[in-house]
């Protein structure tokens, strides 16, 4: 533990330190994966790099990424660097496609993983002796227990409610008095529908602080829950390859982006067209290189979300912009690419609208053919209204993104509701 002991407040280092404690960990990461994990060794040798070519942090352009094919292709342990029993713990994430990705923590893993999320509770305005309602799935997903350990770490009071049971939740908030809430934002606007099914004002809760994640999400949706709940919303990032939640959040004080633990994370942000590094600013694809995961040792792992990287604000590590999307949820309509995120903005800012849609993709002849599916608030619900703002919701969103679409303005609750990650997009185009 000494190489990463002191982590607590590190967050508050000097941009120099920063870099000198990114430079000795990330040599210490290259080797422990390339002595340790075969498929890392194998894939230096074969770019002809070798963890002692290391000799400043853009030294790490030279080394080869990783992709989500490499983890799929090791299933279920082949990237652990450490046997089996040294592991405390096991996750997994559920792809889109067959086996899921899976990753392991040691005691220490754990360990770091419970400060990061912990500076993430802290950087949201949390405090030691505030309740936190976890309503992440648990299970192997990684949002449920890495919630829970960080906001222990905090020294918070942790509610354990997971993912579903969405009266029952609304229950214990009524009655426990949460100050926090961590949950993706889709399921918080399903909290709010049902608060209000039941008869309550979700802006009377004690709820203070939302802590929201796992999922994209816009600037029009932070507005809409902070109204709807009357409480500050932050962003926090993370994905189970990297560690889990709490590779990087948001400050309550700023609202300006999600900070990353550069510390622990080392980031980049890379052409995803030609694997060029871009300098800072420039919006591309962000890569991770974690620097002292003992079990799951990444390196240069494409994360297929695509931000760009700011300067620091509150702390003097980089910031990453808010992921507007993953280039695996593009969709490309007739040439044009298109973000949910894109049609979730306009969405949000109609006012006759709920916040729930999704979109759907068909190739019914040769032509690619977009359908956005929102619903319309009981005011609106009737025919005439709802034709009326389909038309127009057409209007915009040839206007903003350039493409023409269908759009179904559905009745009241004709969506239904996310409990967990909201899936934005269904692609039906391999169905003749
Ligand atoms: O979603 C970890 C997590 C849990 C993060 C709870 C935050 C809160 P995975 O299931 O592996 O892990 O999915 C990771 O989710 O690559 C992004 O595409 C997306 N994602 C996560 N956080 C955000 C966010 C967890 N704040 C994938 N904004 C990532 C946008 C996010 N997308």
């Amino acid at each position: 533990m000494t190489m990463f002991s002191g982590i607590n407040g590190f967050e508050k280092s000097s941009r120099n330190e920063i870099e000198a404690v990114q430079l000795e960990r990330m040599k210490w990461s290259l080797k422990h994966a390339y002595d340790n994990v075969p498929f890392y060794r194998t894939s230096f040798d074969a770019a002809g790099v070798h963890p002692d070519d290391l000799t400043c942090l853009a030294d790490l352009s030279k080394f080869p990424f990783t992709v989500k094919k490499d983890l799929r292709d090791n299933y279920p342990f082949g990237l652990f660097a450490v046997p089996q029993e040294k592991l405390s713990r096991i996750h997994a994430s559920s792809g889109t496609t067959g086996k899921p990705t899976v990753v392991g923590y040691t005691a220490q893993d754990i360990d770091v993983w419970a400060e990061a999320v912990a500076r993430c509770i802290r950087a949201a305005g949390g405090r030691e002796g505030d309740m936190v309602h976890v309503a992440f799935g648990y299970g192997l997903f990684t949002g449920g227990l890495g919630a829970h350990y960080g906001a222990e770490r905090a020294g918070c009071t942790v509610v354990p409610a997971s993912g579903g049971a969405t009266e029952s939740q609304i229950t214990i908030i009524q009655d426990f008095k949460p100050r926090i809430i961590m949950v993706t934002p889709s399921y918080m606007l399903s909290l709010a529908d049902s608060f209000e099914k039941m008869g309550l004002d979700p802006r009377e809760t004690s709820l203070e602080i939302a802590i929201h994640g796992a999922e994209p999400w816009t600037e029009e949706m932070r507005k809409e829950i902070e109204q709807r709940f009357d409480l500050k919303a932050v962003d926090i990032y993370g994905l189970s390859e990297v560690m889990g939640p709490g590779v990087g959040a948001e400050y309550a004080e700023t609202q300006d982006g999600l900070t990353i633990w550069e510390d622990l994370f080392y980031p980049e942000v890379i052409d995803p067209e030609t694997g060029e590094v871009l300098p800072d600013g420039e919006e591309g694809e962000l890569v991770f290189t974690s620097l002292c995961k003992e079990a799951f040792p990444i390196i240069r792992y494409r994360t297929r979300d695509l931000t760009r990287l700011l300067p620091g604000s509150v702390s003097e590590m980089r910031r990453i912009s808010r992921i507007f999307g993953r280039s695996d949820d593009m969709m490309i309509i007739r040439g044009v690419n298109v973000f949910p995120t894109q049609i979730e903005e306009i969405i949000c800012k109609d006012d006759r609208l709920t916040p729930h849609y999704f979109c759907e993709i068909r190739r019914p002849h040769v032509m690619d053919e977009l359908t956005v599916v929102t619903e319309a608030k009981p005011e609106f619900s009737d025919d005439h209204n709802r034709s009326h703002i389909a038309e127009e919701l057409k209007k915009h969103i040839k206007n903003l993104c350039g493409v023409s679409t269908k759009v179904d303005v559905r009745e009241p609750n004709g969506i239904p509701r996310s409990v967990g990650k909201a899936q934005r997009v269904f692609d039906f185009r391999h169905l003749k």
